[in-house]
């Protein structure tokens, strides 16, 4: 039987709700059969009607009217003659409604430079006499927002209305309050200092976006008469700084002082304001920071100091939840800590990241969990309560993506590096994709996303998440074509210049998701910030420059091999020539793919005339000629045979001196950020099958492994973030800094866990070959003595699943294949075939290397 799994709007299965007057459909079919494929499907949204041969992006080209529901239906029928519907629907925001209402604040009150500031309540009361059919409310905020009408909680998500660069595009949230609206009502909105006022960046700048919070609501309301009402922000409202929240800092918590009785305190009339920019406001199109897995703590117990210590079992960015018993005016202090040392919370790796919540108790039961500031954390410590009298739990929090990859094998400890990928994942998706959620950073910084997107979109659907902040990387591109080191650049000081890896985000990022989801949208609104930023990066590569190496990238700053196990910043550094080069000649490469799926042929061409000259001129100037680099480091092979940059006579060549170096640092690996998602790569494709599982099952300093035997349950930055003696790492940037000096040294950094690409790409063997997975293959490579591999892949046609195993002398493989897609399965032994969709079993002779 032939089955619609699923409609997407604007690639969401169900509540979109969106601003944008072309939005895009997308189905999933599933049959018993095999080899079934879409033949034709009618898509009709009222009147409007479509006849399409594909089941992606479908582009509504009808018309829109704003705040109206709109209904889908699809007819599909397939080539072996079956049909089926399904019907969805999907809702318009403001599109281009004006904003009537007015932003309000508290215009005498000027946050301390460097805090972040005190959130300010407004409220409004408000008589409606007449029987109401519908409400529903627009809001946005300069800062971050907390709705509620009657008592009840409206915003449903964490830091509304998100963080953008917000001085082109601002979001706005919509809410139907239909159910919560009585004859009486009072409205309270809190809004907290959040990105665009609180303190943010490590060097504590506050008021980065506007001086002060500020808040803007419309709400409609719909009687049953037919007749309509807007109740807007404005100086009917009043506003207070004397609520319940005293503080709210993402990096140093918050304050929440229980016996305020928010009606008894002074308020005063809200004033009008206006920003002194014009952002777009647009329906949120990202995706709403929720509360996912509910975590308990594992172990309690007393550290020396006298602080009780609950350890989760778990790293995560996420909110405590806790269950109090308390005493008017009693005051309850939660510390946060990603590990401990000598049974003591170990916080000198947050830097000045205070991570504390203080709670002061009103008398009796009363909960609490904090709403203004999320932790990276494993564990807390609590003061000031008996343990029988509070029950602490906790929820992870970050965006609404799906999970959407599996891996397990039989190997028990890379499931756990899988676990760990997944968890740095979900704790750096806050919105943002961020580069830790626990000391004074939590930003966008690029690189890491740059080194992660391939492998986050084999296990999360990014399409919305990435797309906003690649709007973002669009908005904030440099004059020169630099992108900034991190999106929103939101504060953080370094000049916005081409750097390798981090700005190459503009092309990687968008590349990834294209080739997940198969929207090309991203592609074509990427195409011009991609060209600029290459553009760049060959005026800088070329300066001062003659010959060949006008094509060596050096200029104007490298991060380089960055926390490669060897080494301090410096030494990264100086291997910036080798890495800029090697990105730049991958990011040409992968540009001129996009150009001509783009139907930019002339561009396309270009692009892969500069890759070639590239190529040849690391070559020329970094190498014998014969394979062999005149500066050997492992990083320095690993990328041109990973790009795909050298013929293959070089390429083997260069994977023998690069097994060399390996076997020298006593099998260890030796790469920083920009190569160590490349390294089993370049070891597998150069035929070194054997090292790179070598490599991978490590388990001694550095290694993936090792942080796993050490107890990680997320990736670190630092590959001895916990050193072999026992000892925590504080992350020492230079040589001569002291032991004591806070450095950089994350627990939770999600850039080492694209190791995870590896996972997907060649044990289970699953790639795409055009976007969306329309074409794929599944070609495993076997290893490492991996008796099984089992996983999947959910794609927009529907789920890949791959199940294979090894037992007496043979393989076995099966797997399925979605509706309308097609597979070239390679087996073992080199033998290829394609298939259509349907679930299949191959075997055949298989012996394991000794
Ligand atoms: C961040 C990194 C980032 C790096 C670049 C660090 O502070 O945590 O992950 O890419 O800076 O300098």
């Amino acid at each position: 039987m032939l089955l619609i799994d699923e409609i997407r709007v604007e690639n969401l299965i169900e509540g979109c709700v969106t601003d944008n007057r072309n939005p895009i459909i997308s189905f999933s079919m599933s049959s018993d059969c095999r080899e079934v494929a879409l033949e034709s499907a009618t898509v009709k949204i009222d009147d409007w009607e479509k006849q399409v041969n594909h089941q992606l992006n479908i582009v509504y080209d009808g018309d829109l009217e704003p705040f109206t529901i709109y209904e889908i239906e699809i007819y599909a029928k397939s080539n072996t003659g079956e049909t089926a519907y399904r019907r969805t629907s999907f809702q318009t925001g403001r599109l281009d409604t004006p904003w009537e209402a007015k932003w309000i604040t508290d215009k005498s009150y000027l946050p301390e430079k460097g805090c972040s500031p005190i959130p300010m309540t407004f409220r409004k009361n408000l008589h409606l006499s007449q029987k109401i059919k519908k409400a529903y409310v627009t809001a946005t905020a300069m800062g971050i927002y907390e709705l509620e009408i009657n008592g009840k909680q409206i915003t449903k998500e964490y830091f509304a209305p998100g963080f953008t660069s917000y001085k082109h595009t601002l979001q706005y949230n919509y809410y139907d309050v239909t159910e919560y609206m009585e004859e009486e009502n009072i409205i309270f909105a809190v809004v907290a200092g959040g990105w665009a006022v609180g303190r943010f960046t490590y060097e504590s700048k506050s008021q980065i976006t506007t001086e002060r919070q500020a808040f803007l609501m419309e709400l409609f309301v719909e009687y049953e008469d037919g007749t309509k009402d807007t109740i807007l922000t404005d100086n009917t409202w009043q506003v207070t700084l004397d609520g319940n929240y005293r503080f709210g800092d993402f990096y140093d918590g918050e304050v929440y002082d229980a016996t305020i009785n928010v009606k008894d305190v002074c308020w005063k009339t809200a004033e009008e304001t206006s920003l002194s920019f014009a952002p777009e406001i647009t329906v949120q199109y990202g995706c709403p920071v929720t509360t996912h897995e509910y975590m308990r703590p594992v172990t309690i117990f007393t550290a020396p100091s006298g602080e009780r210590i609950y350890d989760f079992g778990q790293n995560f960015a996420g909110v405590v939840c806790l269950e109090i018993e308390g005493k008017e005016g009693q005051e309850i202090i939660v510390r946060h800590a990603e590990v401990l040392n000598e049974n003591e919370l170990f916080v000198k790796t947050l830097r000045t990241a205070k991570a504390t919540l203080t709670y002061i108790c009103k008398e009796g039961c009363q909960n609490y969990s904090p709403k203004f500031t999320y932790m990276g954390f494993r564990y807390i410590g609590i003061r000031g309560i008996e343990e029988e009298k509070i029950k602490v739990s906790a929820y992870a929090i970050y965006s609404n993506i799906e999970e959407i990859g599996s891996f397990t094998c039989s190997n028990p400890l890379l499931n756990q590096l899988q676990r760990n990928i997944l968890w740095s994942g979900k704790s750096n998706f806050v919105d943002i994709p961020t580069d830790c959620p626990q000391r004074d950073e939590r930003q966008g910084w690029t690189g890491d996303i740059s080194i992660f997107a391939s492998t986050a979109c084999y296990n999360f659907d990014l399409s919305r998440f990435l797309d906003k902040w690649l709007l973002d990387v669009k908005y904030e591109q440099g004059k020169g074509g630099g992108i900034p080191l991190v999106v929103p650049k939101h504060g953080n000081g370094a000049p916005t210049v081409s750097t390798a890896c981090w700005g190459d985000c503009c092309i990687l990022v968008p590349w990834a998701l294209y080739l997940s989801n198969g929207d090309k949208r991203i592609l074509q609104t990427q195409y011009p910030v991609m060209k600029r930023f290459l553009n760049s990066v060959k005026f800088w590569a070329g300066l001062g420059s003659i010959g060949k190496r006008v094509h060596i990238w050096k200029w104007l700053f490298q991060f380089g091999d960055w926390c490669a196990p060897d080494g301090y910043i410096t030494d990264w550094m100086k291997k910036g020539k080798w890495i800029a080069t090697a990105y730049y000649a991958n990011s040409c490469n992968i540009m001129s793919q996009i150009a001509e799926i783009l139907g930019e042929q002339e561009d396309s061409t270009y692009y892969k005339g500069v890759f070639q000259e590239i190529c040849d001129a690391y070559i020329e100037v970094f190498t014998d000629k014969k394979g062999q680099l005149k500066r050997e480091f492992q990083t320095g092979y690993v990328l041109p045979i990973a790009f795909d940059m050298v013929d293959k006579n070089t390429k083997r060549a260069m994977g023998n001196n690069l097994v060399r170096l390996i076997k020298e640092n006593q099998w260890h690996l030796n790469t920083g950020f920009p190569a160590t998602s490349f390294i089993l790569f370049a070891l597998c494709d150069t035929g070194r099958i054997e090292e790179a599982y070598r490599l991978l099952l490590q388990d001694t300093y550095p290694s993936w492994l090792y942080e796993v035997k050490c107890g990680a349950t997320t990736f670190w930055e630092r590959w001895d973030a916990m050193r072999p003696d026992g000892t925590i790492n504080v992350g020492k940037l230079n040589k001569k800094d002291s032991d004591s000096d806070p450095g950089m040294c994350s627990y939770n950094h999600y850039a080492y866990g694209a190791v995870g690409d590896f996972f997907y790409r060649r044990i289970l063997g699953v790639e795409a070959v055009t976007g969306g997975y329309e074409n794929f293959q599944i070609k495993p490579v076997l290893g490492g003595g991996l008796k099984f591999a089992e996983g999947s892949h959910r794609t927009p046609f529907g789920t890949i699943w791959v199940s294979w195993k090894v037992e007496q002398e043979n393989f076995s493989l099966e797997f399925e294949v979605p509706v309308s897609t097609r597979c070239t399965v390679v087996l073992p032994s080199g033998k290829k075939e394609n298939f259509g969709s349907g679930r299949y079993v191959l075997s055949e002779h298989y012996v394991e290397p000794a």
